[in-house]
């Protein structure tokens, strides 16, 4: 195969999704047949630094729910939370990931926000929200009259889905106990979920973003004094394609600025 049908194949899988090695040979997959059983065994090395960090997790899924679930909750700061995230080996994307991203702005501010995954700008620079989407949502939070001192921004996931691809439902659940810590520690007044996957995977809902923004709910942790006010907005990679949902995002964010506003007048 001549050096440019090697290119244009290349640029055919990177525009499929293909875009990272995840294995040093290719697979040829027509000839391979891969049973559901082999997809879920562990990799060795997975679990072999599992073992070291006595975490017990493997192939992106928890087989130590117990762990999973108490663990994060005895994590006092978050730069212990930034280190333990770091150092979790139970989440397969991060065996695709370039970096961690953890979070970004200010974590003593009054507003977090909690977006779905870091995508290719966010991977390569370990920072959430830098890329396209992230430009428009600090036009966003400007239109509120803030910026990243004055907000604390985070994902529910820590490391990029190969391709973009949406985050699976284990993904999630590997990541939610971190986040949840994450949200608890931080404290915010008002909690903002940005699209669909951080909205119904942090409250619980099964019903589309166009019916959860909008209302308000209390987001309560345990272990935090108060429930935490909460509200959902559309993500703004989602506005970028639909321009028409600005209006009401716009309603949204006046809300939210309100919201804020009645906090800072009761102190
Ligand atoms: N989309 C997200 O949800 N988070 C990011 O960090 C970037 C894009």
């Amino acid at each position: 195969m001549g050096a440019g049908s090697s290119l244009s194949l290349l640029r055919l899988l990177v525009g499929a999704g293909a875009d990272e090695a995840i294995e040093e040979l290719p697979l040829n997959r027509y000839v391979h047949k891969v049973s559901k059983e082999q997809i879920r065994r562990p990799d060795p090395r997975v679990l072999a630094t599992s073992r070291e960090n006595t975490s017990s997790v493997a192939s992106g899924v928890a087989n130590d729910k117990e762990f999973l679930a108490s663990s994060p909750r005895t994590i006092e700061t978050l730069e212990e939370l930034r280190m333990s995230v770091e150092a979790f080996d139970g989440c397969q994307l991060k065996r695709t990931a370039t970096n961690t991203v953890f979070a970004d702005g200010n974590p003593k501010a009054d507003l977090m926000l909690i977006g779905e995954a870091p995508g290719a700008e966010e991977d390569r620079k370990g920072i959430p929200f830098v890329g396209k989407a992230g430009h428009l949502l600090d036009r966003m939070l400007a239109a509120i009259d803030r910026d990243r001192g004055s907000a604390y921004i985070t994902n529910v996931l820590f490391w990029r889905p190969p391709g973009n691809r949406n985050p699976t439902a284990e993904e999630i659940d590997v990541c939610l106990p971190f986040v949840k810590r994450h949200i608890a520690l931080v404290q915010p007044r008002v909690l903002v979920l940005v699209g669909a996957v951080a909205a119904k995977s942090l409250l619980d809902l099964t019903e589309g973003i166009s019916r959860i923004r909008g209302k308000w709910y209390s987001y309560d942790l345990g272990g935090v004094d108060t429930p935490i006010d909460t509200t959902a907005i559309f993500h703004p990679a989602f506005l970028l394609r639909q321009g028409n949902k600005k209006r009401e995002t716009w309603q949204d964010l006046i809300a939210i600025r309100t919201r804020l506003s009645s906090h800072q007048e009761r102190g």
